[in-house]
């Protein structure tokens, strides 16, 4: 987090807003769905694309401030499976909006150590967007920073879709034990953290087929803000959000039950009961649990092949 305040002026009020921020419990993982551009741009009576090409700025200023702030992964909703639907002309716009992108923010990439990937159905892409992500992914695979994970061609179901038939092929070939790490295990965002904090702009209150597996527990945060407009002070803001929430992933925070009267009969609660999960884990056993499960005992699947 040191890098961040590096870049910020003491009396301004990104810095106060910094200062605000806890380094110790920072998201690991931030999700954007950068939506607004288009409204953006007839507030002013441009073209749709004069909104994409405005969007280009927050996406720059947001990755260098993720990776300033020391987090893990940033994951931004760049084109999703059903943008296709959009006129060609647009769809176009982004496709040269992307390629001028990832040539240009290249040299930002490795000053910050930044590590590129993306996730979708990307051999869909046109060639010339594949080659130039490809080059990028290739170029930066060496880096230890912050992963810049770009959304493309992407829709939650689908991979979920995806994640399922390779399960199948995987089973036809052997035993698979079927749970949910097997499943995490096939997504496209395999050993990446689960998102802690999902943002959106312009203030949908819509997942949007994102990330629909692995937010099963991440904070949202919406914002009236459209996307071209989301500054370094407004992700901050939402940090400090994040920051603020109780998370308790399906269980107690800890010392709420401290003083709670035991009803008649009721015993003396198990140790351990009132911990709060480590974020990290996806699964909390609570202790009364389904001796199979605490046996560690799962099904597992046999497909025989045809
Ligand atoms: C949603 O706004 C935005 C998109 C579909 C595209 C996102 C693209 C960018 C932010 C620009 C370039 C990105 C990169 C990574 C270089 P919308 O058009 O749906 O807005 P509206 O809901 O107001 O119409």
């Amino acid at each position: 987090m040191k890098a961040l305040f590096d870049v910020l002026a003491p009396a301004g009020e990104d810095y106060a807003l910094a200062r605000a921020i806890d380094p110790d419990r920072l998201p690991s993982h931030i999700a954007i769905i950068m939506d607004g551009n288009g409204r953006w741009a007839k507030r002013r009576r441009l073209p749709r694309a004069a909104g994409h090409r405005a969007g280009v700025t927050p996406v720059r200023s947001t990755v260098e401030t993720c990776a300033r702030l020391g987090l893990r992964a940033l994951t931004l909703y760049a084109f999703s499976v059903e943008n296709w639907k959009r006129p060609r002309a647009e769809v176009e716009t982004l496709w040269r909006l992307l390629r001028r992108y990832l040539r240009g923010e290249l040299d930002l990439m490795h000053r910050h150590n930044i590590r590129f990937t993306a996730i979708g159905r990307l051999h869909a892409l046109p060639d010339f967007v594949r080659e130039e992500l490809d080059s990028v992914i290739r170029s930066t695979a060496g880096n230890k920073g912050l992963q810049l994970n770009l959304a493309i061609n992407y829709g939650g179901r689908a991979e979920i879709v995806d994640a399922v038939a390779a399960l199948v092929e995987d089973a036809r070939r052997g035993k698979v034990i079927i749970d949910e790490a097997a499943i995490s295990a096939r997504l496209y965002t395999a050993g990446m953290p689960d998102p802690d904090l999902l943002i959106r702009t312009s203030g949908e209150m819509r997942v949007s087929n994102f990330l629909l597996w692995q937010i099963a527990y991440a904070e949202l945060y919406v914002t009236e803000t459209l996307w071209p407009d989301f500054s370094r002070a407004e992700l901050l803001r939402a940090i400090l959000d994040y920051q603020k929430r109780d998370r308790r992933f399906g269980g107690l925070t800890p010392g709420s039950l401290v003083d709670a009267p035991r009803e008649e009969g009721q015993a003396e609660r198990a140790p351990g009961h009132n911990v709060q999960p480590n974020p990290k884990r996806s699964i909390n056993v609570p202790p009364d649990v389904d001796p199979d499960v605490e046996s560690g005992s799962v099904e597992t699947v046999g497909i025989p092949s045809r």
